[in-house]
């Protein structure tokens, strides 16, 4: 699987290149071997404290860009900071839009079996990279359940408090601010794990996918909707050059690790023994979203909103047709994934 753990090999030479230098004397086999121990070890810290400092920039780059972004985002699209489901091949006019983020929200619930009776629903629900907490109320509305969101962003979060009070539903929706890969919650809690768009930004996706089994309580149903890449053929070991390259500069853009494909989650979901895998590419459900958030950008209301937000802000929408050709290209795939908990 493609991850971004140890993107910084040379560490292997820059951190500690004289360890490596062993003492050749002969008899000294033992002390050659507990040097070399050493060196390992001082290597693996190395390396383990420079993936917690990437780590820690890419939270701290993530934040500031929700925090930055989410207003306008609101502004212009409402609750909703994920794609929507659209028939293939139709036109959409603005309004459609939002129907279609809703959409989106009811075909996933649809895909994982989740029953449309809100008596036989989920009860308890985590929503993880919750934004400003669309899906939460909406699934605390539809099925009344106790919904608890985490983002990385303080805007978000406050933002997502304030909406579910608004709409009288404080008891129902709160959120926080918290780490998807370190979550504030014990073993077992939710009878529906949710994570729609988020996964993008997780830099260990083993771990990503650990902690949404652990909340899980047994029977749960698991539902990722993500960004991935495609699926790498039988004869290959990585990406061509030049899919790597774009992803890359989206990477940049949208403060995203290394991305993954649906494969690679199916693996990982199969390995924690999770039953009723399913997945399918939605790609071609969401063709109108691009196209209709760049022409938004692209009126008065969206080019102002956008110069008031900021820096990171502007570059993100400036990498929007990277993300149209990646999906024109088949490197990117609109992924669900979804899965049950053993009970
Ligand atoms: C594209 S937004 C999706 C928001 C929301 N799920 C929705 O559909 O409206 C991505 C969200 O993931 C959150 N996120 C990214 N990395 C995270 C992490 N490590 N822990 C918690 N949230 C994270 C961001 O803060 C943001 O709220």
């Amino acid at each position: 699987m493609t991850t971004s753990v140890f993107p910084n090999c040379q560490l292997l030479y820059t951190c500690c290149p004289r360890p490596l230098l062993l003492n050749r004397t002969p008899g000294s086999t033992s002390s050659n071997r507990r040097r070399l121990t050493l060196a390992v070890t001082a290597t693996t810290r190395a390396m383990e404290a420079e993936r917690k400092n990437d780590d820690g920039a890419l939270k701290k780059g993530i934040a500031e860009f929700y925090d930055e972004s989410s207003g306008m985002w609101e502004d212009i699209w409402g609750d909703h900071m994920h794609h929507g489901f659209y028939d293939p091949n139709s036109t959409v006019s603005v309004s459609d839009h939002r129907a279609a983020q809703i959409r989106m929200i009811d075909e996933a619930l649809r895909f994982a079996g989740l029953s449309e009776d809100p008596t036989k629903g989920p009860k308890s629900v985590v929503d993880v990279g919750c934004g400003i907490g669309g899906s939460s109320r909406y699934l605390a509305r539809k099925y009344g359940a106790k919904c608890q969101g985490i983002t990385l962003s303080p805007v978000q979060a406050q933002r997502a408090n304030a909406l579910a009070a608004a709409q009288g539903l404080a008891d129902k929706a709160s959120f926080q601010v918290a780490d998807a890969l370190e979550q504030p919650f014990p073993d077992g809690q939710f009878d529906l794990v949710w994570s729609m768009e988020s996964g993008e930004h997780m830099p260990d996706k083993a771990k990503f996918v650990n902690e949404l089994v652990r909340v899980a309580a047994p029977g749960a149903t698991i539902i990722i909707v993500t960004w991935c890449h495609r699926d790498l053929a039988p004869s290959e070991e990585a990406l061509q050059p030049w899919e790597k390259e774009l992803l890359n500069k989206i990477c940049k853009s949208y403060y995203l690790p290394a991305w993954c494909s649906t494969a690679d989650y199916v693996k990982l979901l199969e390995s924690l023994s999770l039953q009723d895998i399913k997945t399918a590419d939605w790609s071609p459900y969401v063709a109108p979203f691009w196209p209709a958030v760049i022409r938004s950008a692209l009126t008065w209301k969206g080019l102002t909103s956008l110069l008031q937000s900021g820096l990171k802000t502007i570059k993100g929408a400036l990498a929007m047709p990277r993300m149209m050709e990646g999906f024109k290209k088949d490197l990117i795939k609109f992924a669900i994934i979804t899965c049950q908990k053993p009970e």
